[in-house]
């Protein structure tokens, strides 16, 4: 008992924070190989933002006509703007196929062509013959509604092989030791209170991305950074920060999801005079080009006046044209989504819809394996120039792994092609537990944990919960996200990028005058919404100071006073890393790494870098 908080010790051979896809699977794989595993997930499993994933999962399963997951492969590292990992590219394209099979096996209902095999639709960015062969139909779907129907499977699934869920308890802090090396993760106990110490070994962070770093966007309230929290407060880096996907069609001005499956079934995006004016920006791909591009197509619509609605800013996305048995069939989900949101009926009407935040490119850095890199000299006395910095220190950290949207793997790099990320959670929660069984045996003892980094997590959630300052938690996060949305939005430029640093600056400092009400231990929203906006604080300044850096335009980074990619100075990752473990006090420091642009083996070609058209 330390202050009156009562601590509840445990451990297990592997830990896994977070239990999306990413999560789930990567237990499920811990549990087959014999690893006693515990989750600790802030929410019932099944309410995870993997469940809001609608439009599907590629593969070239080739259930459509021909395909190959060199194709897939090329499309990725094009998409990424190349600041993606081949290597891992090459290692999530390649093993694609197997995991949806291994899906459908584990009892995924997955839509049916009528040849009773898995349905595949159009996505955005997805080709044939290496971009020469036309639109390739490749993502596999249940209806509009893939996220909901994986992540029910892969619960069901973790349940099976024994996974023990600690459900709506908050992760507080990684704990590593003096060496750096993993030792467990100290979280709280949503109904009582109470810290727990989980001792382990393995840690998989599969915590989700941080959309609510932002006014608008289409993640759900819980998707706060909770992992970059952990990484920053334990020292280690960030990766590719910047890049923050924009996706075309949220609601107007809801801001839920409506998928690109839309336009893979036949949907066109049109402005106020009723112009498909896609075929203007990609008159290949059209409505179905990748999503930077076209987020910024209809960027560029509203700001030359040719937006829709009284205030012309937002568009419209068309189904009327769509036979009525799609539209039943493949997108029942938004059908209702429409309905509810934007009172449309799709059948009749155009859903309004404006680009909006959707995916966190960066995150975590790791390799294809699933473990975290740092580098061997911790965070930079001050930025470093990418020119001259030590582009080659990659050093895993022994016992840490990440998957899924709070990792970089990198296979997105600037820009993730839709269906890429419910492809991403599966195959590399799997391969970061098969990296842990390939270093550890089951039982192996656990190394013991410093007393000071423990103490120093039980005074920081402690001062936070009695946290009496003038400013309540909820200004404070709204003043961010303003910030965030206004300065880091799908167009930048110096002057108002650095604005926002000094403005992210301001909100990271004034959390030290946070102000909370509840000072209880039961069911404390108030303290857990604080505790989100520390992580989320930090998540914001990262990205800020990330682009603010980061000067040419690359993927979703599109700068207007840089508008060319320049890879000679920026085909590189930004490191970015907290210099402390508070973030009032804390500034943000860069250094970079260098692209991995060689594939893992000679089945994938390199992809040179070229010009990205669609
Ligand atoms: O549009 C969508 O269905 C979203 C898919 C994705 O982000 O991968």
């Amino acid at each position: 008992m330390l202050q009156g908080v009562k601590l509840v010790d445990h451990i297990y051979d592997a830990l896994v924070v977070g239990a999306g896809g990413a999560g789930l699977r990567a237990a499920v794989a811990l549990g087959e190989q014999g690893f006693k595993t515990a989750c600790v997930t802030k929410l019932y499993p099944t309410r995870s933002h993997t469940v809001a994933a609608q439009g599907g999962i590629n593969a070239a399963l080739g259930n459509m006509g021909k395909d190959d997951w060199r194709w897939h492969a090329y499309d990725t590292v094009k998409g990424a703007d190349w600041v993606g990992d081949q290597d891992a590219i090459e290692y999530m394209c390649r093993d694609a196929p197997r995991a949806v099979i291994e899906l459908e096996r584990m009892g995924l209902p997955f839509s049916r062509t009528e040849q009773g095999k898995i349905y595949q639709r159009a996505f955005g960015g997805q080709s044939l013959e290496f971009g020469k062969g036309g639109q390739a139909y490749r993502c596999a779907a249940a209806a509009d509604r893939t996220g909901h129907a994986m992540l029910h499977t892969l619960f069901g699934q973790a349940l099976k092989h024994k996974c023990e869920f600690f459900v709506e308890y908050f992760a507080l802090d990684l704990i590593l030791d003096d060496h750096g090396a993993v030792t467990g993760v100290v979280a709280v106990c949503l109904d009582d209170g109470a810290l727990h110490v989980f001792r382990s070994n393995n840690v998989v962070l599969a915590t989700g991305g941080y959309g609510r770093a932002y006014q608008s966007c289409t993640s759900a309230h819980t998707c706060t950074g909770d992992g970059h929290g952990l990484i920053a407060r334990a020292g280690l880096p960030l990766q590719d920060s910047e890049f923050v996907q924009f996706h075309p069609t949220g609601i107007y001005p809801a801001g839920c999801l409506i998928t690109e499956g839309c336009r893979g079934e036949g949907a066109i995006l049109r402005n106020a005079s009723g112009e498909a004016f896609m075929e203007r920006y990609a008159p290949n791909a059209k409505d179905l080009a990748s999503r930077d591009v076209v987020s910024r197509s209809m960027a560029v619509e509203i700001l030359e006046g040719r937006g829709c609605g009284p205030k012309k800013d937002h568009l419209y996305l068309d189904l009327t044209g769509l036979p009525r048995e799609t539209i039943k069939d493949r997108l029942p989900g938004i059908t209702e989504t429409a309905a509810i949101f934007a009172a449309v009926d799709v059948f009749k009407q155009p859903i309004p819809v404006v680009p909006t935040v959707h995916y966190n490119m960066g995150g975590i850095p790791t390799n294809w394996k699933g473990q975290v890199l740092t580098t061997a000299k911790g965070a930079p006395a001050t930025n470093e120039d990418p020119e001259t910095s030590n582009l080659n220190v990659d050093q895993p950290v022994p016992g840490l792994y990440a998957a899924g949207e709070a990792a970089c793997a990198s296979v997105h790099g600037a820009n993730r092609l839709g269906a890429n990320s419910l492809l991403d959670i599966v195959v590399f929660g799997r391969r970061a537990a098969l990296t842990i069984g390939e270093n550890n045996k089951p039982g192996d003892p656990v190394r013991p944990m410093p007393q000071h980094k423990l103490d120093r997590c039980v005074e920081r959630y402690e001062r936070i919960r009695h946290a009496k300052g003038d400013i309540p938690t909820a200004a404070l996060r709204a003043r961010m996200q303003v910030d965030m949305q206004r300065h880091a939005a799908v167009f930048r430029r110096e002057d108002v990028l650095q604005e926002g640093v000094r403005l992210l600056k301001r909100d990271a400092t004034d959390f030290k005058h946070i102000g909370i009400t509840d000072h209880g231990l039961a069911w404390n929203t108030d303290l857990i919404e604080t505790l989100e906006l520390e992580n989320l604080l930090h998540c914001a300044s990262h990205t800020m100071n990330a682009a603010a850096n980061r000067q040419e335009s690359r993927g979703a980074h599109a700068r207007d006073d840089y508008p060319e990619r320049d890879d000679k100075k920026w085909m590189k990752h930004t490191l970015s890393f907290a210099t402390d473990y508070d973030i009032h006090e804390a500034d943000i420091r860069l250094t970079y790494r260098n692209v991995i642009s060689q594939p893992l083996d000679s089945e994938m070609k390199h992809v040179p870098p070229a010009k990205r058209v669609y």
